[in-house]
């Protein structure tokens, strides 16, 4: 991808920044595997802490398995936690136990999933979704202006003619046009932070940096927040402010997206990046071993990444590297890096 980065927002001043919009800790996931006879414990995501502050797009990625869509499912109150917490504006979503807290965070935090069938119903068309959002979580709309709001939001995604593209059943459409439905989906609740998980797979280049520009300007001019979750690594440079690189259920590097992508200090973010056609970071010297992403399935002690890793020393073996802070705001789980 060749075009700049768009502006970074400059952000509210210190005085007046509010805490994190929404943050996690201990964040923890386990699927029971293998039947009844050979039941094992499938860790999915494992002891996750992140923060997403307001006006911010953090991305994370990591190759295939590493569990980033479970982490926006938990984040969604798609999935319970195994363990730890989620708090949105300060609040434990614990402890937002009525209906009416439930559909507020809901419409304040949606999430835009990775297989768009998941959140279009086939048997209605396009209009029918968005419709039925706007009537639950913005019951104040009256139904001319229900209309007008659906086809602002797919305007938006740059569909059109809108008023054609509502009218249409999910089957109809390309896998691009409906990723994008599910993208104006959330934007019809006037969100404060989207939870994206692979918004732009499907999409071509142009359109991809269109909704990429469409989440910049989000950002600027709604003070929208993003978790955007993706594999290319391009588009988190492009769009995001920080970045965080998840392999087998932990984060292991995480700071602001230019500084990690210039000097990855996690050698499995070296990695990452040797495998994209842009390797502009600092990158090790030599082929490191590109063996598949572990399923995690009742590990053992110490470092997931060590079988992998070329620089493995004996303490990665039965001791797990905890995230440390190696210069300001840029951290990595790893007894090695420096
Ligand atoms: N409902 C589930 N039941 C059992 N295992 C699951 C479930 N959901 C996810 N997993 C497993 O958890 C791990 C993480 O999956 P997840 O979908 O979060 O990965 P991902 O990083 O989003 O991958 P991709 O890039 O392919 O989308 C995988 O091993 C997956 O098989
Ligand atoms: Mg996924």
């Amino acid at each position: 991808m060749s075009a700049e980065p768009p502006a970074g927002g400059e952000g509210v001043s210190s005085q007046e920044r509010p805490g994190p919009l929404l943050e996690a800790t201990g964040l923890t996931k386990h699927f029971k595997v293998g039947g009844n006879l050979a039941r094992k414990t499938l860790h999915a995501v494992d002891d996750v802490d992140l923060v997403i502050n307001p006006r911010e797009i953090v991305a994370l990625v990591g190759e295939s398995g590493s569990g980033k869509s479970t982490v926006a499912r938990l984040l969604a109150r798609v999935y319970m936690p195994t363990r730890g917490e989620i708090r949105y504006r300060g609040q434990s979503l614990a402890s937002m136990r009525s209906r009416r807290q439930s559909m507020r965070y809901r419409s304040d935090v949606p999430m835009v999933f990775q297989d768009p069938f998941s959140s279009l119903n086939p048997a209605y068309p396009v209009s029918h979704g968005i419709n039925r959002g706007l009537i639950l979580h913005r019951p104040e709309l009256s139904r001319p202006q229900r209309r007008a709001e659906a086809i602002r939001v797919v305007e938006t995604v740059g569909l059109r003619p809108a008023a054609h593209i509502l009218d249409r059943f999910p089957y109809e459409l390309s896998g691009g046009q409906r990723q994008r439905i599910g993208f104006a989906q959330a934007l019809a609740y006037r969100p404060t932070v989207i939870l994206a998980d692979e918004p732009v797979s499907m999409l071509d280049v142009s359109i991809r940096i269109g909704l990429l520009n469409v989440m910049a300007d989000l950002r600027e001019q709604e003070d929208v927040s993003f978790l955007y979750i993706t594999h290319d690594i391009a588009s988190a440079r492009y769009v995001s402010d920080r970045l965080l690189v998840m392999y087998a259920g932990h984060i292991v590097e995480s700071g602001p997206t230019e500084e990690v992508l210039a000097a990855p200090k996690h050698p499995y973010t070296q990695l990452l990046l040797s495998a994209v056609p842009d390797p502009r970071a600092g990158i090790a010297d030599g082929p490191i071993d590109k063996g598949e992403p572990p399923r995690v399935v009742d590990p053992l002690p110490g470092c997931r990444f060590r079988r992998r890793c070329p620089l493995a020393i004996d303490a990665c073996s039965t001791v797990s590297p905890a995230l440390r802070e190696l210069s300001p705001g840029h951290s990595a789980a790893c007894h090695v890096a420096r």
